[in-house]
């Protein structure tokens, strides 16, 4: 089947991504590869193997259907006893390997199937093994040889087989390690049994090169110990740069967990398939980064490939802080409509902005002032000896004010518009002029302004045209306002000629007019003050219903005010935070019972808490059966603080009553004189919880519980949890080791105390912010900045569920918290514990939302996790299952349920278009999934490319929607 000695092949990995549920996972979608150092079914010459003694195993080469020889060891000496045959392989070298594996396959004849060898007979055989340095002339000593394990068959044939011609092939594997010496010799000694051994192989696995994030990481060797990883730096591809240093980390089955750090293609660059491309034609990407290039802006263009800019246009320009991503610019056209208004003392000059302001916003004007004098060639710039209010260069506002003119003087005016590239244009500028002689009278001013005729909404106006006047007067502007509302605010209409219809005004209301004239020369002062009335109006209906809409409003405001200030919620009963009691003993006092210290018999030591020892024991009530209790004691020697502290537990414990919360039986706090007890003993007496905590318990136990028993134990939590986050109680320490077990399996929330109990839990960590916190199961909001709540207890839930699914793995195995923090916060999440169901992982993903308030509330974790333990047959999909068959019917379920549109385009590599979907109001996967190509090509998704891998997912989801509605799977 192999052509070389050494060839690489892919295995089956034991622990699997959850790459294909969700984009973002620790484990990645890595095969390990098999680097196999020995495989007799490629050996095509003599396999020159040792037999020991000669007339043991037999070696017996046929040739297959291809003409290649089929190597087999073979013995059946099952009717004489004492047997001791060994077969020697030659030499192996290990290669890089620390650990290799033994892959035996083999055939082993049933010994009830042969008549008259019981006793004699046997149907195992054993490997050993024996490391040396020496590559040749080792002498076979069975003394120097380790034994890795007994081999049994799962399928022994017999004679009847034989006859079928049917043959049961066994396949084995052994794993051996650390193997430290160059090579090694295996060694098969036979007992008595009817084997052939048809083929061995033997390899180690290995990270296997790959990319990732844009870095290389090349092939690497694992650790033995299946609990440590192996660092491993990569390399920036060609064209890319790092952010924060790529690592990977080599699992000890040759898979890669836990990418950190990425490398980001270098300007002029973009990320294609892994690789950083360069930027074709017409496109440029200005800064190192995860972003793709762009189309040049306007106005600019590139040749090559690569660009890291694109050049402007002929005649357009980028100013020296314009960003690479800005248009090109040119300078703007002169201002239009230049006009002036002049009385003795000012002249105000006018205009309207140039009509292309070359697509800047940074326009501004400068004033050029000449003074000519009879002969108009003659001229001098005048600047110097006017005033101009603000300035001369640099308006920012279309206007200005001289003053300081001369009388009798003919002043022109030069106006230019200038922005940011107007100094880079070679071209002469454009002004523009105007002349203004100091001898002109101004605009003409209007006079007898009458009322024509009135309407209840509308004012008929006409004045007299002024008198001929040296500039022709273009238009009149027309100045009213309400009389009782001066200061307020006034409108004005324009017309051409000297009458105007103003309407829109209020009945029986006196109005304010007054009039200009506009002329070449700028506008006249305003006529003098004339007050009109509208007439009367009969409909006083409108404000009528005005009021009544204002009344029913008002009732609305009312009747919601009266609803929410009755009771919030009757019945909910809510916990008490003992620090709020002024006197500590108070909340003792109140939710806890006393207890006699002689009623409790303490039997022995179970454990050690922060203050003292945790004693199991029983406890006698008078009139009722003694009870099993665990007793929390604080050592001797305490101080008036600990103290405290340590009854602050049972005032909090004491308030509690649900099967899944741990029961306070009560307190010692008390002297009984009549009792035998040493000092001032202080305890915590709870019913006694015969498994222990859960971590330890799972430990010991892996393996051993159905899915629906672990199930089991998850809701009981979770039903805990609901109770605490009703009664307003966030735990910020929930962990399977403050879960306690009993004897039913029935698992019970333990551990109170808030603060207290971070500083008991050897798990806490400084955090920057000073806190201690179990950084492993804490909501990132919780480490960051301390925001406690129920919904950062369902993060830790979450957690819980992985560590019971793992049967008390360690989250994130041995990752520092400092890589824990890191990677959860690049999006990184734990996969599935192997033998996870699906819909058990996907709520894990739920629980572990950056969104907090996206997280599953406990009541609707109770509820789903009902519906698994009513429906066993949803437990039944495999995260592993769904990864090996990618092609199987439940390719839907490709996609996680609780996704959002974001999360979905990142999983299908199109993060690019997040904006068009949400702009054009796709934010829902339910919107999503109904979309056809014309809209996704309407959302301007416009490469062929993009618009297919888009809708061909979008038909995916689409099908796994329908599929989660029909089976109600959503929390
Ligand atoms: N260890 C701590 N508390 C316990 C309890 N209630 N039962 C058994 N073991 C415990």
């Amino acid at each position: 089947m192999f052509l070389a000695d050494i060839s690489i092949c892919r295995v089956k990995m034991r622990l699997s991504s959850s790459c294909q549920i969700v984009n973002r996972c620790i484990f990645l979608f890595f095969f390990p590869i098999a680097v196999v150092l020995l495989d007799t079914t490629s050996v095509l010459g003599e396999l020159g193997w040792k037999t020991y003694p000669i007339n043991g195993w037999d070696a017996i080469t046929e040739m297959d259907e291809h003409n290649r020889p089929i190597h087999t060891f073979q013995v059946c000496n099952v009717m004489e006893p004492n047997q001791n045959n060994w077969l020697r392989s030659n030499w192996i070298s290990r290669q890089a390997a620390q650990k290799i594996y033994v892959e035996l396959r083999f055939t082993l004849r049933d010994c009830n199937s042969i008549p008259w060898v019981s006793g004699t007979c046997k149907e195992t055989f054993n490997l050993f093994y024996y490391e040396t340095d020496e590559t040749h002339g080792v002498k076979f000593k069975p003394v120097q040889y380790t034994k890795i394990d007994t081999i049994a068959a799962d399928e022994s044939f017999t004679q009847m087989d034989l006859g079928d011609r049917i043959l049961k092939l066994n396949t084995e594997v052994r794993e051996v390690g650390p193997i430290t010496k160059k090579g090694f010799y295996l060694a098969f000694q036979d007992i008595g049994a009817c084997i052939a051994l048809v083929s061995v192989r033997v390899y180690y696995k290995k990270c296997p090169f790959t990319l990732r994030n844009l870095a290389s990481f090349p092939d690497t060797v694992p650790r033995v110990d299946s609990s440590s990883l192996v660092e491993v730096k990569g390399a920036c591809v060609d064209h890319a740069e790092e952010r924060d240093t790529p690592k990977l980390f080599c699992g000890a089955d040759g898979d890669w967990l836990v990418p950190l750090g990425r490398c980001v293609c270098s300007i002029g660059y973009e990320e294609i398939d892994g690789s950083c491309m360069a930027c074709h034609p017409g496109f440029y990407k200005a800064y190192a980064g995860s972003i793709k290039c762009s189309k040049c802006p306007p106005h600019s263009f590139s040749y090559g490939e690569g660009a890291s800019v694109c050049r402007c246009e002929k005649g357009f320009f980028r100013a020296e802080k314009d960003p690479p991503t800005m248009a090109c610019t040119r300078p703007p056209s002169p201002p239009r409509n230049l006009m002036f208004n002049l009385n003795d003392t000012c002249l105000m000059l006018l205009w309207s902005p140039p009509s292309d302001t070359g697509g800047r916003r940074d326009l501004t004007y400068n004033v050029q002032c000449k003074r000519c004098g009879p002969d108009p060639n003659r001229c001098q710039l005048c600047e110097e000896e006017l005033r101009f209010l603000p300035r001369h260069l640099g308006l920012i506002n279309a206007t200005v004010a001289v003053t300081d003119f001369a009388a009798h003087a003919n002043y022109t005016f030069e106006i230019e518009s200038l922005n940011g590239v107007s100094d880079m244009s070679t071209f002469p500028r454009q002004v523009a002029i105007i002349t203004v002689s100091t001898d002109q009278g101004g605009p003409s001013l209007v006079r007898a302004l009458k009322k024509d005729w009135a309407s209840p909404n509308s004012i008929a106006l006409s004045w007299q045209k002024p008198e001929p006047a040296t500039v022709p007067v273009l238009d009149y502007e027309v100045k009213y306002h309400e009389k009782e509302h001066e200061q307020l605010s006034y409108s004005s209409t324009r017309t051409k000629a000297p009458s105007v219809i103003v309407s829109g005004l209020k009945p029986t209301t006196w109005y304010v007019f007054s009039v200009r004239s506009r002329s070449a020369a700028g506008y006249s002062s305003y006529s003098p003050k004339y007050e009109y009335e509208t007439t009367g109006d009969s409909s006083d209906l409108a404000s009528d219903q005005g009021q009544v809409l204002v009344i029913v409003t008002a009732a609305i405001v009312l009747i919601y005010k009266m609803c929410i200030s009755s009771v919030p919620f009757p019945g909910v009963k809510t916990y008490v935070d003992p620090d709020t009691y002024e006197d500590p003993t108070q909340a003792v006092h109140e939710f806890t019972k006393e207890i006699d210290p002689c009623r409790i018999r303490i039997e022995r030591v179970i454990g050690a808490g922060e203050f003292g020892e945790v004693c199991s024991g029983r406890l006698r009530t008078p009139g009722k059966k003694e009870i099993a209790v665990a007793i929390k004691t604080l050592k001797g020697g305490y101080v008036d603080r600990q103290r405290r502290d340590f009854l602050r537990e049972a005032s909090i414990m004491g308030q509690f009553d649900h099967p899944n919360i741990i029961r306070l039986e009560g307190v010692v706090t008390k002297m009984f004189y009549v009792c035998v007890f040493a000092g001032r003993p202080v305890m915590i007496v709870v019913e006694y919880m015969e498994n222990g905590s859960l971590d330890s318990f799972l430990r010991q136990h892996d393996g051993h519980f159905t899915v629906i028993q672990l199930v089991g134990m998850l809701r009981g939590i979770a039903s805990g949890m609901k109770y605490l986050s009703d009664m307003g109680y966030v735990h910020r320490d929930l962990a399977a080791r403050n879960i306690l077990v009993n004897s039913n399996l029935v698992c019970k929330v333990s551990d109170f105390g808030l603060s207290r109990v971070l500083e008991d839990d050897p798990e806490a960590a400084y955090t920057t912010t000073g806190g201690k916190i179990p950084i492993r199961w804490t909501a990132p909001e919780a480490i960051s900045y301390r925001k406690f709540s129920s919904a950062s207890d369902a993060w830790s839930y979450g957690i819980v569920m992985w560590e019971v699914m793992s049967y008390g793995e360690r989250p994130y195995w041995e990752m520092s918290n400092q890589d824990v923090i890191l990677s959860i916060e690049e999006g990184y999440r734990l996969p599935a514990p192997m033998g996870c169901p699906v819909a058990l992982h996907q709520l894990m993903l739920h629980c572990w939302q950056k969104e907090r308030n996206h997280r599953p509330k406990f009541t609707d974790v109770v509820t789903f996790l009902d519906k698994l333990i009513r429906n066993p047959s949803s437990l039944l999909p495999l995260v592993e299952d769904i990864q090996s068959l990618p092609e199987s019917p439940l390719e839907e379920m490709e996609y996680p349920m609780f996704i959002s549109v974001g999360e979905w385009l990142d999983s299908i590599k199109m993060s690019q278009y997040k904006s068009n979907f949400m702009s054009a109001g796709y934010n829902t996967l339910d919107s999503v999934a109904t979309m056809s190509i014309e809209d996704v090509r309407r959302i301007g998704v416009d490469l062929i490319g993009h618009q297919r891998r888009i809708v061909s997912s979008v038909q995916t989801l689409h099908l796994q929607l329908l599929h989660e509605h029909e089976k109600g799977f959503h929390v």
